[in-house]
């Protein structure tokens, strides 16, 4: 790693042209990623960095993993688009697998993003909700504070967080807001007789990797039979092995009645799923919703090879053993350091909550990690987020933590020169 060798002019003359031409709404580092292999990447300059970061959860078996090269080159070779006015294997293929895989879902939905998948469960949830004869003002959907389900207009109104909907305003209504975790708040809105659906992630990403608390959604799901409404997993970002199970919610022994998927179904490969349990499964027909690019077969196969790969029982213990020992290592350094106030997650999807003393500046440490060689991500302002691949290995763990050490002792360096 040369982190400190002069900057070619590489670099900045790149980095320019993002402030030129891209549309603002991302403040990303300064660095030009180029190449990656496992848990590693490389930028323009050559410099080298692991990634704690894998995307956003996306790159589920590291960067250019053999097999999801060969499933993609094989496929490009053969057919990379063709709509869905026609039939391709692929597509068939992955349906059927997730609707086996899954244990509960009859049809699949697929489509090229988290939003678009949740979007989709959305329309599903009012279409059943209509099918049942409700009126428009009893297909309501709970969603809970502190959740992210995208950036469509309804998506980011089912994301019960102000910020991301300043100025989006009029938001689509049909939507209702409560704490997470909090069951007595979910026993009183059911009262009113008007949900259609719950929306839950099994574990908060965005808002922070909270994980539903014991039992929530066990009582969700009967509140949810008790009052005639769906319940609808996001399991866009702790789904597919990141907490060591392919679905997070086989944790707490629901059956959902729509899941959703994205993120590490494609291992990098943009793909999204929406998955349908019995009820909902058949309140869609012929022209009532579509995609041009959903299902189509680069994706598809891609997204086989990558159900193949995760299904491995020596990944599903891989992410056991590394999340064990991650844990263990974060918690020793947030205590000897005075940094963190706590860890919590599930899996391979952990939050490292900072003190009191440094709340509100996580991306400062990104920044001391990215100069110390380490992509590191943050879930809201006081939370650094590790959501590595899922094959991630001893030497890249423990070489990660060396220099996420090397980066909270430099930020702690510069927060107490600047007191
Ligand atoms: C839980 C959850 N749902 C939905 C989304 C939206 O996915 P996408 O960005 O692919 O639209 C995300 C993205 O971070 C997510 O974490």
């Amino acid at each position: 790693m040369q982190q400190d060798q002069a900057t070619s002019p590489r670099t900045p003359a790149l980095t320019a042209l993002g402030h030129r031409y891209v549309l603002p709404v991302y403040r990303p580092r300064e660095l030009i990623l180029e190449r990656g292999k496992g848990s590693r990447v490389w930028d323009v300059e050559g410099r080298e960095f692991i990634d704690f970061g894998a995307g956003i959860a996306v790159n589920a078996l590291g960067h250019a993993h053999p097999a999801l090269l060969e499933a993609l080159q094989a496929q490009a070779h053969k057919l990379w688009h063709v709509s869905n006015v026609f039939l391709t294997e692929p597509s068939l293929r992955l349906a059927e697998e997730l609707v086996g895989l899954s244990g509960f879902a009859e049809r699949v939905f697929l489509c090229n993003s988290g939003a678009e998948a949740n979007e989709a469960a959305i329309k599903l949830v009012r279409k059943w909700a209509a099918a049942q004869g409700r009126s428009p003002d009893r297909r309501v959907i709970l969603s809970f504070e502190g959740s992210f389900h995208g950036r469509t207009l309804a998506t980011v109104t089912a994301t019960a967080q102000p910020r991301y909907q300043a100025g989006y305003e009029p938001l689509p209504g049909g939507f209702r807001y409560l704490p997470f975790n909090d069951m007595p708040a979910v026993e009183a809105a059911m009262q009113h007789g008007d949900v259609a659906a719950v929306l839950v992630e099994p574990v908060q990403g965005e808002g922070g990797v909270v994980p539903a608390a014991p039992g929530f959604l066990a009582h969700l799901r009967a509140l949810c039979d008790a009052h005639g409404a769906l319940l609808v997993l996001d399991e866009i970002q702790c789904g597919m092995c990141r907490t060591g199970t392919l679905f997070a919610h086989v944790h707490d022994r629901v059956t959902p009645d729509i899941v959703t998927l994205a993120k590490a179904l494609g291992g990098g490969f943009p793909i999204g799923a929406m998955l349908a349990g019995p009820k909902p499964a058949h309140a869609m027909g012929v022209g009532d919703h579509g995609t041009t690019f959903g299902g189509n077969p680069l994706a598809a196969a891609v997204a086989r090879a990558v159900l193949r790969e995760l299904r491995a029982p020596a990944l599903m213990n891989n992410v056991s053993r590394q999340a064990g020992r991650m844990r263990e290592q974060l918690e020793r350094m947030g205590t000897e350091l005075g940094v963190f106030r706590t860890v919590r997650g599930r899996g391979l999807m952990l939050g490292a909550v900072l003190a009191p003393a440094y709340a509100g500046r996580a991306g400062e440490i990104l920044d001391h990690a990215a100069r110390s060689g380490l992509l590191l991500l943050q879930a809201g302002p006081d939370v650094l987020r590790f959501v590595p691949a899922l094959n991630l290995e001893d030497p890249e763990r423990e070489e990660g933590l060396d220099r996420l050490r090397r980066a909270l002792e430099s930020f702690l360096a510069s927060a107490e020169s600047a007191a």
